[in-house]
């Protein structure tokens, strides 16, 4: 692809073949699911990934209109979505596109912050556990699905973390911790008190537990305390919710001072941990344990699709929550218990993380993630990333597509994030920083991070 003249077809081979009904659904009476423009076609590029959320129609409007989208997209040989990894997440990645199509890459789209998905003694665990426990734990783990190995790994956690009388509720993913514990502990008429940066698995369990919804500013315990003012007066249970580090910002929640504000107003506390457990704190227990309030949490979610290098996810929290959470969280009661595989390798990663191992990574983690936070931000806006999760803003979402196609093509892979996951107008790449990367690979990236945004024209000027 020749990216100084790129020329564009709209999912046929030539344009002039293109007709209105290429891009919208058979027969769509209401409403265009996307605005059209004087030929009557909107241009691929411009349609958006909100275009295809919402359908009033009783045809499958939508559904047409997006398979149009990602057959445009696939015929001008765009498509990056899915590209299949040709072996095991590392620092560089060998993938192949659906149009069969092989690319090589630096990889800086994998939550592998401590390289453990591919670690020796992690793959040895696991395998043993394969052997031992076979490959499916063949039930929900209130009825007959808990084994051994699910024990040991609850066991560990809980001594890990170590606040007394607190243990482990363990989930299939990090997603279903947060949608099971939220909506088990919440009911319709309880107040859930959220930071507007939730991730959307936080969403989906507030949304099912039925209760009151409230939003204070980002990352603003002068605002929570506000909105706490005001919802006290319910004399309901109060729910806040924020995450550890911001998956989609990279900035470092003021937990302790969320906590003493929350406590002021009798209000309890849901952390999301997924971007910190094993990566910062005493021996790697996370940023609650950092900011000193760990014995303060009511509601802690962490998972292991990062830094454990696995899948699967666990609430941490008094241990009659744990019993009541095991019971009516619906995710959990209804869908079967994590793979004995990946608890066997989940429990290696443990091991490793929190010994000399894990301290070495969290340094290199560290030094790797200042390093490229520093390159980056001498020309490009990376907003308040304080972390090891950066966001490169591009701003709006129309450069998404031909951005990310063209960042793949010369080497570069990274998150995609745009509406409705971000505020309209302020999409951005996101880079996730390992242990594992070299400087050679941190410089390399900003190189081609720099080139890109000369092109799409998001340089600063220096
Ligand atoms: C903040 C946050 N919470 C929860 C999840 C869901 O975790 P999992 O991928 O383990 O299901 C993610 C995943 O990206 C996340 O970023």
């Amino acid at each position: 692809m020749n990216y100084n003249q790129r020329t564009v077809s709209l999912g046929k081979t030539d344009k002039t073949e293109i007709s209105p009904s290429s891009l919208l659904p058979p027969s769509n009476k209401t409403k265009p699911l996307c605005a059209l423009n004087k030929q009557g076609v909107k241009h691929y590029t411009d349609c958006t990934f909100d275009m295809y959320l919402e359908s009033t129609d009783i045809d499958i409007t939508e559904i047409h209109g997006f398979n149009a989208w990602r057959e445009a997209c696939l015929e001008d040989g765009t498509y990056g979505f899915e590209a299949a990894r040709l072996h095991a997440q590392d620092t560089e990645v060998t993938v192949q596109r659906e149009s069969g199509e092989t690319l090589c890459m630096l990889n800086f789209s994998s939550y592998n912050y401590l390289g453990y998905t591919a670690h020796s003694q992690v793959i040895k665990a696991a395998k043993h556990a394969l052997d031992q426990f076979g490959l499916g734990a063949g039930n929900s783990p209130i009825l007959s699905g808990t084994l051994a190995i699910h024990k040991e790994l609850e066991n560990n956690l809980s001594e890990f973390l170590g606040v007394e009388g607190y243990s482990i509720s363990l989930f299939s993913s990090g997603y279903g911790a947060n949608v099971g514990t939220l909506s088990a502990y919440m009911k319709t008429n309880h107040v859930l008190v959220l930071d507007t940066h939730v991730h959307a698995s936080i969403m989906e369990g507030v949304r099912l537990s039925g209760s009151e919804i409230c939003y204070f500013k980002h990352n603003n315990p002068q605002h929570l305390e506000k909105v706490l003012k005001r919802v006290a007066q319910t004399n309901s249970r109060i729910l806040v919710c924020i995450e550890s580090v911001y998956s989609t910002e990279g900035e470092i929640a003021c937990i302790a001072e969320v906590v003493t504000t929350a406590k002021k107003y009798g209000a309890k506390v849901f952390v999301d941990e997924a971007h910190s457990t094993l990566l910062t704190g005493p021996h790697g227990r996370g940023l609650c344990a950092e900011q000193g309030v760990l014995d303060q949490i009511d509601l802690l979610v962490m998972t292991f699709s990062k830094a454990f290098g696995g899948v699967g996810g666990a609430l941490y929290a008094p241990q009659k929550v744990i019993h009541y959470v095991n019971w009516y969280a619906a995710c959990r009661m209804f869908s079967c218990a994590l793979d004995p595989a990946v608890t066997g390798g989940v429990i290696a990663s443990l091991a490793l993380a929190k010994g000399s191992d894990g301290e070495l990574k969290r340094a290199r983690l560290k030094e790797n993630a200042q390093h490229m936070r520093s390159l980056l931000a001498t020309r490009l806006d990376i907003g308040k990333s304080e972390s090891w999760i950066i966001p490169v803003f591009y701003g709006t979402e129309k450069k998404s597509y031909p951005l990310h196609d063209y960042l793949q093509r010369v080497g570069l892979d990274t998150g995609l994030m745009q509406y409705p996951a971000v505020p309209r107008g302020r999409a951005r790449l996101r880079l996730f920083i390992t242990s594992e990367h070299t400087s050679e690979q941190l410089e390399k990236a900003a190189a081609i991070l720099f080139e890109a945004a000369e092109r799409f024209d998001f340089l600063n000027p220096r």
